[in-house]
């Protein structure tokens, strides 16, 4: 498929429309060996080879990244204030790519990143039900009430109760000192902090699968039974699962197994 320069140029991130113009009169691209002269000059992805200053440039339609997202940076890719996501893939061809959905600014783990709308906008449909599991520590005991009450669906304020949620209990009687040991999934997992720390000393450690995405969901849900979340981690969104490799601030393309388990789902 043939594209405009100017798009092609800026879809990577070269530049804004008016800066990869100055480019192109200052004869900086080339195209074919061959210095552009318009903007407006049709380039085929596939088969032209475009420089800047010499150096070849490499085009993707789309890409597709998982993210281990740390505590403190926010899932947006502008913020004046903190990190976003974006401020860590330093190593990608496109310019458009964004998260898909949104952790809070203290929740960790994984996040799809991508210029995928359509695929985006297929994982967020609420339509889709698609399967989100969190890890989590919460102050006190986790009960088989809760396990019973989440299935049921809680009230969190909305207009409907919750969906069914599948809530997994891992312990509930660790003293704060030994969270995080029985981590099932990518055993990393910083350490707990002062105000984490809850009066009796005592945590629960759970696994929460929720097929829903609502706004704070799983603190809200918690919070719904009188049990405040201290920690919380994504495991899995979908097909795709935190990979054991990456360290937080950390990410990788997906490989061709995760890609067509995700695309399988459309
Ligand atoms: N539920 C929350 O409460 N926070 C998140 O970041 C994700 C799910």
């Amino acid at each position: 498929m043939a594209l405009r320069l100017d798009k092609y140029l800026t879809e990577l991130g070269i530049g804004t429309r008016s800066e990869v113009k100055k480019l192109i009169r200052a004869k900086q691209i080339t195209v074919n060996g061959e210095p552009a002269v318009k903007p407006e000059m049709k380039v085929n992805e596939q088969s032209d080879k475009v420089c800047l200053r010499g150096e070849e440039l490499t085009y993707a339609s789309y890409e597709y990244y998982l993210f281990y997202k740390p505590a403190g940076c926010v899932s947006a890719t502008e913020d004046t204030v903190h990190r976003t996501v974006m401020d860590y893939l330093t190593d990608t061809v496109r310019s458009d790519l964004f998260p898909v959905g949104r952790l809070d600014i203290d929740t960790e783990g994984l996040l799809l990143i991508t210029n995928d709308g359509a695929l985006a906008h297929e994982l967020l449909s609420p339509a889709k039900h698609v399967a989100k599991t969190y890890y989590a520590r919460v102050a006190g005991k986790v009960t088989q009430e809760d396990v019973n009450l989440f299935e049921k669906g809680v009230d969190i304020g909305e207009d409907k109760l919750t969906k069914p949620a599948k809530l997994v209990i891992l312990s509930n009687d660790t003293p704060y000192a030994d969270a995080g040991k029985s981590l099932p999934e990518n055993g990393e997992c910083r350490k707990i902090l002062p105000g984490e720390i809850p009066e009796d000393g005592i945590l629960s450690e759970i696994e929460l699968t929720i097929t829903e995405g609502k706004f704070h969901q799983v603190k809200r849900m918690f919070e719904a039974v009188g049990k405040k979340v201290v920690y919380l981690k994504r495991l899995s969104m979908g097909p795709l699962v935190l990979p054991e490799e990456l360290a937080p601030g950390e990410y990788r393309p997906l490989n061709e197994q995760e890609l067509a388990a995700l695309k399988s789902r459309q």
